[in-house]
């Protein structure tokens, strides 16, 4: 009798081992189960193809794989010493965890709390201090729209409605994509900010500039695809400046908000102002021209300017693009081409890498729509990682390394490499250009190399 009970609790110990915890994500309503032990949080969401994003490639550097703990927080592995320092500065409460930072021990719902990359600069907001401002050098970015009032009373509301949200959101990622922040929408104004949390001079005037270059090429993309079909045209100008301003979360203690005040805030605003007279697209102060070096931009017409308010005149140049060609800048501003059917792009290549390599089929299990979502999602995610270098490259190796965890082999990255610039190809059709093609194939020709090289993350 006892030998019988000895074997019935050895056989459910076994049971209880065997049984992988399960991890419930409460806003897509999917459960999933840990497929190895220990894992992590992140581990197992890569592991069921959930997209979570993980910007530092799950090396606590970052925060974007945060997660809300709805149940199951005694299920998890206590914080880590630098998941401890994150939370100390963004003041986190205890229900908030860094996935790629805890070792799942049982069952757990969670809620992924960064959804998309374009959510990603907001959270520089956390590190600004609360009831006070701060000095800090940044770049200020003022975009308007022409004949705002003109346009208005030639459109129903619905209408404008619309377009004037598709102008905030096409106009809005280019500022995103280059670690700025969208500060405020005034009427028909977006106010971008670079540098809220430091960085160099020669960063952030370089992450506003492609930023103001990519809003231009972005109206052209919504004037081409979206808006022939209302009869408009929209046009912008664009101011942009560098300078010593106050930045804090000001206001009531009840309604505190993140507030940028300074003469270098008025002084773009005037800069934007002055575009209409000067017919020009987009101006730049000398200050921006100094803060890169010699030769990085191409300017046209230079104009000496009285900004009202002032007594001394100031030195306005035109910005027409980079010197040469600045492959970020491609990237970003084909994006929305590549992937304006994200799915269709999915299943294009994937059917291309089963034709030529049928080999591949093996290593991909049955859930292909998965595949595909992830597919996408990484494929923009990178783009919108590519003006934070530092953290492109560990979240690189750290895909390199999973993959080569799913049997994948140096050999199939140049294949692989190569159909992605096919299948990119198409999807650009008319809009192909040979120096869109080469940046293409630049930014793969980087990205391969850090996922075949990952042996080498510190
Ligand atoms: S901190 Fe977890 S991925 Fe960066």
């Amino acid at each position: 009798m006892i030998h019988k009970q000895s074997q019935l609790q050895s056989r459910l110990n076994t049971r209880r081992h065997r049984k992988r915890a399960s991890v419930m994500y409460s806003s897509i309503n999917q459960s999933v189960r840990a497929k190895s032990k220990p894992s992590t949080l992140l581990d197992i969401s890569m592991e069921n193809q959930i997209p979570h994003l993980h910007e530092c490639g799950g090396n606590g550097r970052c925060t974007t794989c945060r997660v809300r703990i709805i149940e199951g927080h005694r299920n998890l592995s206590p914080r880590t010493a630098v998941e401890k320092n994150t939370a100390h500065v963004r003041k986190w409460d205890p229900s908030i965890r860094l996935a790629c930072q805890c070792t799942v021990h049982g069952d757990v719902e969670v809620q992924r709390l960064v959804w998309s990359s374009a959510e990603v600069n907001k959270l520089q907001l956390e590190t600004i201090p609360e009831g006070e401002a701060e000095e800090r050098n940044i770049v200020i970015l003022f975009c308007d729209l022409r004949n705002f009032t003109r346009i208005t009373s030639e459109n129903m509301v619905f209408d404008m409605a619309h377009m004037l949200n598709r102008f905030y959101t096409v106009l809005g990622d280019p500022i995103l994509m280059n670690n700025g922040i969208i500060y405020q929408y005034v009427g028909d104004e977006i106010v971008g900010i670079f540098g809220t949390c430091g960085g160099s001079r020669e960063k952030n005037t370089m992450d506003a500039v492609r930023a103001a270059l990519g809003m231009q090429y972005a109206i052209e993309r919504l004037n081409h695809f979206e808006l022939q079909a209302f009869g408009t045209k929209f046009r912008i100008g664009i101011g942009l400046n560098y300078g010593r301003a106050f930045v804090g979360h000001l206001g009531h203690p009840k309604h505190r908000q993140f507030t940028v005040v300074g003469d270098p805030v008025n002084v773009a605003s005037r800069i934007q102002g002055c575009t209409k007279e000067t017919q020009s697209k987009t101006l730049i102060s000398k200050s921006i021209l100094e803060g890169l070096p010699d030769g990085t931009l191409e300017i046209g017409r230079t104009f000496t300017k009285l900004l009202a308010g002032k007594t001394m005149p100031i030195e306005l140049h035109e910005l027409k693009d980079f010197a040469g060609v600045d492959i970020n800048l491609q990237l970003q501003s084909s994006l929305d081409y590549v992937l304006k059917n994200e799915l269709g792009f999915a299943q294009r290549f994937y059917k291309k890498v089963f034709e030529r390599a049928p080999g591949l089929r093996s290593l991909f299990r049955d859930d292909m729509s998965g595949q595909e979502r992830l597919l996408t999602h990484m494929l923009g995610g990178i783009v919108y990682s590519l003006s934070r270098p530092e953290y492109l490259k560990m979240g690189l190796r750290t895909l390199g390394k999973s993959h080569e965890k799913y049997g994948v082999k140096p050999e199939h990255y140049p294949l692989v490499k190569q159909l992605l610039i096919e299948t990119i190809k198409e999807e650009l059709g008319d809009f192909h250009t040979e120096k869109l093609s080469e940046a293409w194939l630049q930014a793969l020709d980087f990205v391969t190399s850090e996922m075949m090289n990952w042996q080498s993350a510190k």
